[in-house]
């Protein structure tokens, strides 16, 4: 009998963002670790050792002033950065509504990101008095993610967990919103063109790998460990946020592994769990007999040095027969960019994919590669 996905009325942050004393304890250490890393990045760049693609630049440059600031003061990931290493409890149990920089989108308003200021400081205690004068009925990401589940395997058809904050139209016992659409999307790209079937087949037998460049909170790297268990999953980005995501990730996953890299040369093991690699340390990481490399809404963010270097990476990493798969907008704020150009220097036979279920593409154009 075909899925039919129930409303069950509107999860509120107060109900999703328990976080006892050890996870508390936890994430703190982790913020410990990720400012181990940055003073090791200060360290290397004023011993001449790193060059600008260690830098955080492009989109992600923190001294770049977002367009829609009506006071023009500069906001950026890095105000929230600033906010997480608070440490404060009320922020990081809520860190979910912290993580507008990732998808663009800000969940604490149900708007887009680009329709709001950045949120720079704590959100009120009595946020969800406020959001219970904004929530109406389910908005379109919602009818698209069940319209998309339904034409997937059962086994896809999941949200992120009621943790951190997250907000969302409960359907059935999921918790919807436009960020838990746009991680569906890359999902169902994931399987319309082979490469998820043929990875699940794979982890039956031997621990699947896979290198995400550009992780932002976890949100791809999630769906991918629940759908995919026997995964070593390696995720590289700038430290500040690798805060949020090893934050989210060893909180939402505990009991596996969960490895931050702090030296050069990293070789990352065989067996199942998560890897966290800063970005300068990705040019010098082992990570050979990969299965899949993916990068999305963020090599258009980047400097050319920085794409080909990650090119480079993948190129010597992947497996034989193993594909690149990234879904990014053709067009940057860095107007000049041309991504497809700047990837072509290293990674050949770039394929479109195409989706028989997803009438409109919303995150980028989605292509494989092959090194
Ligand atoms: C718009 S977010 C997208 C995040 C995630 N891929 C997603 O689609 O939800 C861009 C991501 O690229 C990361 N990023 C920016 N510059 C980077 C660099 N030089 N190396 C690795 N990651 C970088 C940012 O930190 C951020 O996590």
């Amino acid at each position: 009998m075909a899925w039919q996905p129930r409303l069950n009325g509107f999860l509120f942050s107060d109900a999703s963002s328990a976080l006892s004393q050890q996870e508390f304890d936890n994430i703190n250490a982790i913020l410990g670790g990720i400012e181990g890393l940055i003073a090791r990045r200060q360290a290397l760049t004023s011993e001449g050792r790193l060059d600008a693609t260690a830098q955080p630049s492009g989109n992600w440059d923190p001294t770049k002033k977002q367009v829609y600031e009506i006071d023009a003061q500069t906001t950026s990931f890095m105000t929230s950065f600033a906010l997480l290493m608070q440490r404060d409890y009320d922020i990081l149990k809520k860190l979910r509504l912290y993580s507008q920089a990732f998808s663009g989108y800000q969940l604490a308003t149900l708007a887009p990101a680009v329709h709001r200021p950045w949120i720079r400081e704590k959100l009120p205690a009595d946020y969800d008095r406020f959001l219970r004068m904004l929530v109406g009925n389910p908005d379109e990401s919602v009818h698209k993610f069940c319209n998309t589940a339904n034409q997937l395997p059962e086994a896809y058809r999941f949200s992120f967990p009621a943790k951190f904050g997250e907000i969302g139209w409960i359907v059935d016992d999921m918790v919807l919103s436009k960020d838990t659409w746009m991680y569906l999307e890359r999902i169902c790209l994931l399987h319309e063109c082979g490469i998820l079937p043929a990875l699940i087949e794979k982890s039956k037998t031997t621990t699947v790998r896979i290198m995400e460049i550009g992780s932002g909170f976890g949100g791809l790297a999630y769906f991918l460990k629940r759908i995919i268990p026997n995964s070593r999953i390696v995720l590289i980005d700038l430290p500040e946020s690798l805060a949020f995501c090893l934050s989210y990730l060893a909180t939402v996953f505990p009991g596996i592994s969960h490895a931050l890299v702090t030296t050069a040369d990293y070789p990352v093991p065989e067996g199942p769990g998560f890897t966290y690699v800063s970005n300068y340390d990705a040019p010098s990481l082992q990570v050979p007999n990969l299965d899949l490399a993916i990068n999305t809404l963020s090599m258009a963010e980047m400097e050319d040095e920085q794409i080909i270097s990650y090119c480079k990476l993948i190129q010597r990493s992947l497996a034989p027969g193993a594909q690149f798969f990234e879904q990014n907008f053709g067009f940057s704020t860095n107007a000049t960019k041309n991504l497809v150009a700047a990837i072509s220097q290293v990674l050949t036979n770039p394929r479109l994919i195409q989706s028989a279920i997803i009438p409109t593409l919303e995150k980028g154009t989605p292509r494989l590669w092959s090194a």
